[in-house]
């Protein structure tokens, strides 16, 4: 889509029925929140990535990528060292759990999503692996505004039966779902 668009400030999972939606603008490009260079360029200084499942011709942050013709959750992410930017729609669980399944069979798997620490995603996936939280919002792609909501880095390293990190988790016992 050209142009821009206005998308809620505010994720809606997480919204208060009570609080004013404001909107922000972000351009078309933003909207695919692509990697801001600089953090790509830190995290690669550490992990030295090859491969990036999520991606399209044109913002793949490896060479070696996977567009949404290739259908990168139904790739073999082998012992790869990945960068995964996913959707961030209701795609983001199908993601997360191929993240983690790819690294229990071997993958270096490092995830930028947003945090949102209260989402069945969240709970199943994200933390079963080393969180670092951003300080601070991101400006994805070229947008001069902070995106409206925070990020985090989920990092799930090779090898089966690694231990979760120091979280658990709570709820209403008729809220929990299986996942
Ligand atoms: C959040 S963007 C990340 C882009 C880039 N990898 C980066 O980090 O800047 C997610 C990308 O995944 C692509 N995508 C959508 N469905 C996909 C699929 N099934 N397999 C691989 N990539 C897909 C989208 O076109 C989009 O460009």
């Amino acid at each position: 889509m050209a142009g821009s668009r206005r998308i809620p400030a505010r994720n809606a999972e997480t919204e208060s029925p009570k609080r004013k939606p404001h909107v922000v603008h972000f351009s078309s490009q933003t909207s695919e929140w692509p990697t801001p260079q600089w953090l790509f360029d830190e995290l690669n200084e550490e992990f030295n990535f090859t491969l990036d499942p999520c991606s399209t011709d044109e913002n793949a942050k490896c060479s070696h990528h996977f567009t949404r013709q290739d259908n990168g959750l139904l790739k073999n992410w082998r012992r790869e060292i990945v960068f995964m930017n996913p959707l961030y729609g209701r795609e983001i669980g199908a993601w997360m759990g191929k993240a983690f399944d790819a690294a229990q069979n071997g993958a270096t798997v490092v995830c930028l999503v947003p945090s949102r620490t209260d989402t069945q995603w969240w709970h199943t996936h994200a933390m079963r692996g080393e969180v670092r939280f951003l300080r601070g919002r991101l400006k994805f792609g070229n947008s001069s505004n902070s995106a409206p909501f925070p990020s985090a880095l989920v990092i799930f390293r090779a090898g089966p039966g690694r231990p979760a990190g120091p979280f658990s988790s709570f709820a209403r016992r008729d809220h929990i779902r299986t996942a």
